[in-house]
Order: C-alpha cells, then structure tokens, then sequence
C-alpha cells in the first residue's frame, strides 16, 4: 500500500485522530503531559514494557514508542484476536477498571488493555504491544505513515 499522509498540525493536545493505511486504524495521540507520565507509571503492570518483542520499528524502542515523545502512532488492531479496541480512549481512574488502570486504551472482545503507547498490561488474553507503524516527520506537522 502507499504512504499515507497526514497533516497533525491542528491535533491538540489530548486529541486522537485515526487515519486508515493498508486497511488497518491508525491512531494518533498529541499526548498531554499527564499521559507521558503515566507511561513510567504503567511499567511494572505491563507484558514488556521494554518493548523487547519487534512490534515497532527501531527508532520506536524507547520510552515513549515514539518519534516525538508527544506523538503516539500505534496501529489500533488488538493483538489478542483483531478487534479494534475502539477509538475512544479512556483517562485516569474510569469505573469498573482494573486498579492499575492509568488510562489508555480498551478492547472490547475480552477486556485486554493498553496504554497511552500501545503496550498491553498484564493478566489480559492480548500477548503483545500493539504495532507501530514505520513512518516519519517530513516537517513539524506532517506525518507519513508507511
Ligand atoms: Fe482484544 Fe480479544 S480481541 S482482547
């Protein structure tokens, strides 16, 4: 499939966008402050939160999985069986989640969660992060993804 581009100039802060590249959601996050830190805090629930397992490209094994440390680009297809957890995303202590939920994202086939960079918490049938697709800055606000 062809690049996509996208112009994320105008995405705020706290704001998610999806765009579609090879059929699949991609999801964009301009991630606030109090999401970046609530990534360290996720570390100990979470299935590999090193990001050893090659679910994003190299220049995404860090921290934040990303390029920009505010920019989250994860393809939004759950790793346990294809679901799409949804384009809504939930913050901070939401009702009837788990007491380690720091907010993030939720499939809602069999209940797996991820954080606000795609990695999957413990104890939840989803085996690995989800993916982060290649892709790149051609300037500030224009993405290419592919
Ligand atoms: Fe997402 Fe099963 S498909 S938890």
């Amino acid at each position: 499939g062809a690049p996509v581009e996208v112009d994320v100039s105008k995405l705020a802060p706290g704001q998610m966008m999806t765009v579609e590249w090879r059929g699949k959601p991609v999801w964009i996050i301009n991630r606030t402050e109090e999401m970046l830190a609530s990534l360290q805090k996720a570390n100990e629930f979470l299935v590999d939160p090193e990001c050893e397992v090659p679910q994003q490209p190299d220049y995404c094994k860090n921290a934040t999985r990303s390029i920009k440390p505010e920019m989250m680009v994860v393809v939004g297809i759950c790793t346990h069986l294809g679901c799409s957890p949804g384009q809504k995303f939930k913050s901070g202590k939401d009702e009837g989640m788990p007491p380690d939920w720091l907010g993030g994202f939720l499939c809602p086939c069999h209940g797996s969660t991820f954080d606000f960079a795609g990695r999957v918490y413990k104890n939840k049938p989803a085996p690995t992060n989800l993916p982060v697709p290649p892709h790149t800055y051609l300037s500030d606000g224009r993405l290419v993804i592919g």
